[in-house]
């Protein structure tokens, strides 16, 4: 593999331990101003030092993240539908390579619908930006989108994961499922998973720890993170589990319960 490629890849996914935790702030793409995400700056400050990547568009890296942050971004470069559109899955590429470079990206992001009205659109896009990411030593994250319609089971999961990585995908970004473990298998590439929607505080830690434990190279988390009533507390609980192999209790213990508040209280209060 080619050095810068490699270099950037390592920034994401630590070399020594083989994980990742990649912060998502990307929404806004298709959601406009998402709860808890309509001042993305705010969102992002407290926990960037937490984070080993940042996933974002351009538009906000611009405006809400200082240049001199060090942190590695993967930068999304597709979109062109909303949730109010047509079709969500009918995505071209938004950002042109040159200005990946001119914003100094470690990482490109693109959806792909397998399955969907506009899968050969997107696998097409993927494709075409994986061969330029390669010409400039920058990797390509390829997000498995689900439409509505589609089974989030390991049979589809691991055909949209085995597809990315056969068109040139160098890392991929799934949702955990069951027999998980099936498709890191059948996927070439690391696999990590993203969050879903906000669920209690301890239900997303447990998801991250089975991900982690079935084979997830890292997550690729929002929602379940600035969600949160606590997202600093949040982030290094994912963090924890992900990098210093601690069980969800100990995890959850470490950073909700330092302020004394009892855990029974703070579940309650998460899942309003
Ligand atoms: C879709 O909006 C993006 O690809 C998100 O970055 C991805 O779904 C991860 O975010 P969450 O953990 O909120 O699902």
């Amino acid at each position: 593999m080619d050095w810068g490629l490699k270099n950037r890849l390592s920034g994401i996914i630590n070399q020594q331990n083989g994980k990742g935790v990649m912060l998502a702030v990307d929404h806004g793409y298709f959601l406009g101003p998402t709860e808890r995400l309509e001042n993305p700056e705010k969102t992002i400050k407290p926990l960037l030092r937490y984070a080993d990547s940042l996933m974002l568009t351009r538009g906000v890296l611009r405006r809400c993240v200082a240049p001199e942050s060090n942190v590695p971004i993967v930068l999304r470069v597709s979109g062109g539908s909303s949730i109010l559109g047509e079709d969500l899955s009918k995505e071209t590429i938004t950002t042109s390579i040159e200005e990946a470079i001119r914003l100094n990206a470690a990482c490109l992001a693109i959806s792909i619908f397998v399955g969907s009205k506009y899968e050969h659109q997107t696998l097409n896009n993927l494709s075409k930006l994986v061969d330029q990411g390669e010409k400039f030593g920058i990797p390509v994250l390829a997000v498995t989108a689900v439409g509505k319609e589609m089974a989030r089971d390991s049979r589809y999961l691991g055909l949209a994961c085995r597809i990315a990585a056969e068109l040139g995908a160098h890392l991929v970004k799934t949702y955990y499922c069951e027999n998980f473990e099936e498709v890191v298998q059948g996927c070439p590439v690391p696999v990590i998973i993203a969050g879903g929607k906000k669920l209690p505080e301890k239900d997303a830690l447990n998801l991250t720890f089975n991900a982690i434990r079935d084979g997830a190279s890292g997550v690729d988390m929002g929602r379940n993170i600035w969600q949160s009533d606590q997202p600093v507390e949040m982030i290094q609980a994912v963090r924890s589990i992900v990098h210093d192999g601690l069980s969800v209790e100990e995890a959850f213990n470490s950073f909700f319960n330092k302020k004394g508040i009892p855990s029974n209280e703070l579940e309650t209060m998460n899942t309003r």
